[in-house]
């Protein structure tokens, strides 16, 4: 079967780029990266993706001003350009609107700090802390309209220790989301999931147990 290609969405730092980028090096990966996408002309995950011989491109909202559609449409373009089958967000701080979360229903992936549905949005890290959690984590799941709300396609754990503070905290699940996200997009790429009333059926054994 072809390899999917994948569009990788940024707006920074790019470390979980990096890991779908080295996952897919792998020949029997079942996605190819094809292309790697950013709002923010200097986000450091481009040169990390330059390097690595993979097409970058910039879409600049603030080119767009408020208007939201048109910096989608030039996002869809430059998908078109390349052809993409999937697209996987990671790190990419700008809300999308219904239209352009439309065209991608089924095919946008997110990687979101948190064990959803507990702490969508941001300050995921401080915020397990101030709850008192014992256990934390990263998810992976479809894009739908309303924010961090897809059906859930994988997770994966980690504990809370008493001396965490929110860099720790982040370190750790930081490690799991690089771990995670690679297998999510493999059981995505490999057709291996479906959504049933809001849920992930998966195919096989899916979950990334605990480290
Ligand atoms: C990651 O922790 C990702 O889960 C989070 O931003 C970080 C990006 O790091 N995403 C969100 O908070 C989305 N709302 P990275 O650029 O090194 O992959």
């Amino acid at each position: 079967m072809a390899r999917k290609r994948v569009a990788i969405l940024i707006s920074g730092r790019g470390s979980n780029m990096v890991a779908l980028i080295e996952a897919a090096k792998d020949a029997s990966y079942p996605a190819e990266i094809a292309v790697v996408i950013s709002n923010e002309p200097d986000a450091e995950g481009l040169a990390h993706a330059r390097s690595a011989g993979i097409a970058t491109a910039v879409v600049d909202h603030r080119v767009h001003g408020k208007n939201r559609e048109a910096f989608e449409r030039a996002l869809q373009a430059e998908l078109a350009v390349h052809r993409i089958d999937l697209v996987c967000l990671a790190g990419f701080m700008r809300l999308l609107t219904p239209w352009f979360v439309e065209q991608w229903n089924g095919r946008m992936l997110n990687i979101h700090p948190a064990l959803l549905p507990a702490f969508k949005g941001l300050d995921t890290h401080a915020r397990a802390l101030a709850s008192g959690a014992k256990i934390h984590g990263a998810t992976v799941h479809f894009v739908v309209p309303e924010m961090d709300s897809g059906a859930i396609i994988a997770q994966g754990v980690v504990p809370v220790a008493d001396g965490d503070n929110e860099a720790t905290l982040a370190a750790r699940v930081l490690e799991v989301e690089h771990r995670l996200y690679p297998l999510a997009l493999k059981l995505v790429a490999e057709g291996r999931v479906r959504v049933v009333d809001g849920r992930c059926l998966i195919d096989g054994v899916p979950m990334l147990n605990s480290p």
